[in-house]
C-alpha cells in the first residue's frame, strides 16, 4: 500500500496521531483544535519550562484557559514533551516555531531548520510533516525538504511534505480555529491528500494548492494589513492639519456596503506577524532583483508612528501646561500590541517607554493583562518594568497618559477623572468627550 493510502486508512480508522511541534500562541491552539475532535496529539517544544506548565494544566497564556489543557491531559489526548524521539508516534507533524527577522531584517529561518535538523534524525516512513510558521515562498521545497531527506526517505514517496498557514487570531471571541479557513499546499497529490484529511479533522473549510502558493497567501494577507494600516496611519496624519478625525471619517466610510475594508490608525504595529512577515517576502523578491516599494513605503510610515505620538505629547503638554516632558510623570496604558492579550512581541508600546525615557520623562506603565516586561529583543533594557497599581492615589500623581492598546477591561474614566492630559492613539474614549473632551487628545 502507498504511504498517501496508509494514512488515509488509518484516519478511518480514528487512529490518527499528531504531533504538534512548538506550543506557543499558534501550537497550543492547534493542539486543542485535534484533542476537541478526539485526535490524539503529542506536543514537542525545546523548552522543558513550557512542557512542565503544559503538563501541569497550565496554558500559559491568559487568553486561553488552564481548564482546556486540563481538560485535554484528563482524557489522555495531550501530552507534552520534549523528547523528540517520541514524535515517532505521530503519524502527521505540524511545525509551528517562530520565524523572526534577524537584526539586518532578513528572514531568520533558524528555528525551522533547526527544528527539521531533530526530526530527520527520528523521521519514519508513511509521516506527513506540515509547516505552519509564517515564511517566504519556497521554504518547504528549498530549505524543509533536503534537510529531511538527509534521513535517506524521499519527500513524495517515503514522507509527504505540506505548507499551511496559520491564521490565529489570539483574543478574537469571534473566529476560533475550526471556523477559521485553512489553506493548505503541496507539490504532490499524495502530499495534498493527507494534508487535507488532517486539517478535515478540525476545520470545516479547507483550501488547496501547492506549497508556494499556500506559503504566498499568507504573505500577502500580512502585507495587505500593513500597507493598509500605513495607509491610515498616514491619512490621521494629514487630517489633523486639516482638523477632521479621522475615526469619524472610518465610521462614515464603513457604511459602503462594498469596496472599502476598515483599517484603524494607531501608535504603529507590532505583534509577531504584520510587523515580521512583509520583508519576508522583500528579502525573496531580490533574489530575483526586484524590489517590493509598497512594504518599504509602509514601513516607513508605520515605525515612524511612536515618535509622532510622543512629538504630538510633547506639544501638547507645552500648550496646554507649560510643561516640558523631561521630569514629567507619564502613564504608558496597554503594553500588548492589541487589545485583550497579553502578547506583548514586537509591540509600539515598547519603542513609546524607550522614546519617552529619551526625553527625560518618568514613565510607567499599566496593563491589566502584562504584569511585569519580560526581556525582549528589540527593548531588554525594560525587563523587569512592573505594572502600577490600578489606583485613584497611584493614578493621580501622573502628568499625562498615553493609550497605546485599547483593553476592554481597563476603567478608562478613572483615568479621565484623575489624569490633566490623555493622549488617546486607539479612540478608546470615543464615549467620554462630552465630559472630558478638553482633556483628551485624539492621537
Ligand atoms: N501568534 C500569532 O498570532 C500567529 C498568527 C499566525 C501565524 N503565526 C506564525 O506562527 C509561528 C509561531 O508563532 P507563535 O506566535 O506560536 O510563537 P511562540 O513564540 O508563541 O511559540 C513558539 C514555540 O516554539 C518553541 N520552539 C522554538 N524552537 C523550537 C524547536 N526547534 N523545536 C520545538 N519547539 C521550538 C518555543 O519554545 C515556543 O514555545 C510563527 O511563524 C508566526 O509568524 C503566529
Amino acid at each position: 500500500m502507498s504511504v498517501t493510502k496508509e494514512f488515509l486508512q488509518k484516519i478511518k480508522d480514528g487512529q490518527l496521531v499528531v504531533g504538534v511541534i512548538g506550543l506557543g500562541y499558534v501550537g497550543l491552539p492547534l493542539a486543542e483544535a485535534f484533542a476537541a475532535q478526539n485526535v490524539k496529539v503529542l506536543g514537542y517544544d525545546i523548552s522543558q519550562n513550557r512542557v512542565d506548565e503544559l503538563n501541569a494544566g497550565k496554558s500559559g497564556m491568559r487568553h486561553i484557559a488552564d481548564s482546556k489543557v486540563a481538560k485535554m491531559l484528563q482524557q489522555g489526548l495531550f501530552r507534552a514533551t520534549t523528547n523528540v524521539a517520541d514524535l515517532r508516534e505521530a503519524d502527521a507533524l505540524l511545525i509551528a516555531v517562530p520565524t523572526p527577522l534577524d537584526k539586518y531584517h532578513r528572514p531568520d529561518l533558524s528555528y525551522v531548520i533547526s527544528t527539521c535538523e531533530t526530526i530527520k534524525d527520528h523521521l519514519r516512513r508513511g509521516q506527513l510533516v506540515v509547516l505552519e510558521s509564517t515564511t517566504y515562498p519556497g521554504t518547504t521545497r528549498e530549505v524543509m525538504q533536503p534537510i529531511l531527506e538527509k534521513s535517506g526517505l524521499i519527500a513524495g514517496e517515503d514522507f509527504n511534505l505540506a505548507y499551511s498557514p496559520e491564521r490565529e487570531d489570539p483574543g478574537n471571541p469571534d473566529f476560533e480555529t475550526a471556523t477559521i479557513p485553512k489553506v493548505i499546499g503541496a507539490d504532490n497529490e499524495g502530499g495534498r491528500a493527507m494534508a487535507k484529511a488532517v486539517y478535515d479533522k478540525i476545520v470545516k473549510t479547507v483550501i488547496v494548492s501547492n506549497a508556494r502558493t499556500a506559503e504566498a497567501t499568507k504573505l500577502v494577507e500580512n502585507i495587505y494589513r500593513w500597507i493598509n494600516i500605513a495607509a491610515v496611519n498616514e491619512m490621521k496624519i494629514i487630517f489633523e492639519k486639516m482638523d477632521i478625525d479621522i475615526w469619524e471619517v472610518i465610521d462614515a466610510a464603513k457604511t459602503k456596503p462594498f469596496g472599502f475594508h476598515a483599517f484603524y490608525p494607531g501608535p504603529g504595529v507590532g505583534g509577531h506577524c504584520i510587523r515580521i512577515d512583509p520583508y519576508y517576502l522583500t528579502w525573496k523578491a531580490r533574489e530575483h532583483g526586484l524590489a517590493t516599494h509598497f512594504i518599504e513605503l509602509a514601513g516607513e510610515v508605520n515605525t515612524k508612528m511612536p515618535r509622532r505620538i510622543i512629538s504630538r505629547l510633547l506639544e501638547e503638554m507645552s500648550l496646554r501646561h507649560q510643561k516640558a516632558l523631561g521630569g514629567s510623570k507619564v502613564l504608558l496604558c496597554g503594553l500588548a500590541y492589541k487589545k485583550n492579550i497579553d502578547d506583548m512581541r514586537e509591540s509600539p508600546s515598547l519603542e513609546l517607554i524607550h522614546i519617552l525615557k529619551e526625553h527625560g520623562a518618568h514613565v510607567s506603565y499599566y496593563d491589566p493583562w502584562i504584569p511585569q516586561i519580560p526581556v525582549t529583543r528589540e527593548h531588554p533594557e525594560l525587563a523587569g518594568m512592573e505594572s502600577i497599581e490600578w489606583t485613584d492615589a497611584a493614578l493621580k500623581k501622573f502628568d499625562a497618559v498615553v493609550i497605546a492598546t485599547d483593553h476592554s477591561n481597563v476603567a478608562y474614566e478613572d483615568l479621565c477623572k484623575q489624569i490633566p492630559l490623555i493622549i488617546d492613539t486607539r479612540n478608546t474614549l470615543r464615549d467620554h468627550h462630552e465630559k472630558y473632551g478638553d482633556k483628551i487628545v485624539k492621537a
